[in-house]
């Protein structure tokens, strides 16, 4: 028997990413000889992918429902209402599903006996990097806030020698040097802009330096009457209690703060205070992308752009959106790693054995697999419920 795999239209506002391109569709096609993919139809649209694209791969364009029965469906965006009430018992659901802001859908997903894998667990080991979702993304997304925070300077990036007279580079400034980080330094750097780049581990600095940045250092000033681990380990504290505070005198010169400082499953810490933008010059831009989180500055406003003391403040909780064509085209290939790597005897085979499968899965035989997830779930369950008068 055939095998399917299911491609819908994103419905998520603003969402413009389709889960499988037509080329890595036709790679998979290619590789297994029982496998049918359905797509919906226009779920490419936004990516700049017609339906007859995907028929030439091979793909037969159809409708939702049988789009939403397929044996593994492939999402971006975690289910709508609509698509968890279709799903039923021994799908494969595999996507960016938010598992920890969603939990209540994946007592859902648990209850319809879906097998449900979100990227977002995949485990950041060596063997499962050509699934790693996560950092696909967060590149789109570091390079995409760069260009954003270029596009809406009132000032150019690079030095500028005209015969009017000389200009300088535009200071930018990111925070925390993860994959998004890192991105936006090299793009800022190759936009000819004089890049920072500060991050709490301070093993990043070999990183940030390596892209032709300069590591910004918090200057404390503590006592120095310990011995030299007791003291190193006192600067480090206070380095991190009075991060904003530490921070202020860098932001205040920077034209460009591109933040991305996050610690997973927390909300995102707050770094620049109302006094640091006050501080900062007229026109300045802060790109923070830890806006879906709550926002690295104290102004952010998710997926909107303010205007605070003169600096703008841009919000944006879905950077790789806005590209979405190599969007589209590297989180397909995660997706289709994913399969691949579980494709058994043309079914799709749970194996808890393996790291990557156990750490994914969100979902199995009506259990909620994910001891964080489940934790949110009896939480919930837990707290009273309100009763209306
Ligand atoms: P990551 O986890 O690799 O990097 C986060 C970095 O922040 C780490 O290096 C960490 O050490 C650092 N950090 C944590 N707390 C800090 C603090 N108090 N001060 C300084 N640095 C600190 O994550 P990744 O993949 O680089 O993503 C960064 C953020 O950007 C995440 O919030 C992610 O959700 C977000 N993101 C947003 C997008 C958008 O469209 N808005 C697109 C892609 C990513």
């Amino acid at each position: 028997m055939a095998f399917t795999i299911g491609i819908p239209r994103e419905t998520a506002p603003g969402e413009t990413r389709v889960s499988m391109v037509p080329d890595v569709a036709d790679q998979l096609l290619a590789t297994y000889d029982d496998l049918d993919i359905v797509v919906e139809a226009g779920a490419g649209e936004h990516a700049y992918h017609d339906d007859a694209d995907y028929e030439a791969a091979g793909c037969r364009v159809t409708d939702r429902d049988e789009v939403l029965q397929a044996d593994v469906v492939t999402k971006v965006a975690p289910p709508d209402d609509e698509e968890l009430d279709a799903f039923s018992d021994g799908q494969v659901l595999i996507g960016l599903l938010d598992p920890l802001g969603r939990a209540e859908a994946a007592q859902t997903l648990a209850d319809a006996g879906v097998t449900a894998l979100t990227m977002e667990l995949v485990p950041r080991i060596s063997r499962a990097q050509k699934m790693d979702a996560l950092s696909a993304m967060s590149s789109i997304g570091g390079y995409r806030a760069a260009v954003r925070a270029a596009d809406q300077l009132p000032k150019f990036f690079p030095l500028l020698t005209t015969a009017a007279g000389t200009v300088k580079p535009a200071r930018v400034l990111v925070i925390g040097a993860g994959v998004a980080g890192l991105q936006a330094i090299a793009t800022a750097k190759r936009l000819g802009a004089k890049v920072f780049g500060y991050d709490i581990r301070e093993p990043t600095r070999k990183e940030v330096e390596s892209l032709g940045a300069e590591f910004v250092e918090l200057e404390v000033d503590i006592d120095a009457d310990e011995d030299e681990s007791g003291y190193a380990e006192k600067v480090e504290k206070e380095k991190i209690e009075r991060q904003p505070e530490l921070l202020k005198p860098h932001l205040a010169e920077a034209d460009v703060v591109i933040s991305t400082a996050l610690i997973p499953g927390q909300p995102a810490p707050v770094l620049i205070n109302e006094d640091a933008v006050a501080a900062m010059d007229p026109g300045s831009v802060i790109v923070d992308l830890a806006a879906a989180n709550g926002g690295n500055c104290v102004h952010t406003e998710a997926d909107e752009t303010v205007v605070e003391d003169r600096v703008t403040i841009i919000g944006s909780t879905n950077l790789p959106a806005e590209m979405p064509v190599n969007a589209s085209q590297l989180y397909s290939k995660t997706i289709s790693a994913m399969i691949e790597e579980f494709l058994e005897d043309g079914a799709f085979t749970p194996n808890f054995d393996d790291d990557i499968f156990d750490g994914a899965c969100l979902t199995h035989d009506g259990e909620i697999r994910n001891d964080r997830v489940r934790g949110l779930v009896e939480e919930a369950d837990d707290e009273p419920e309100t009763v209306s008068e």
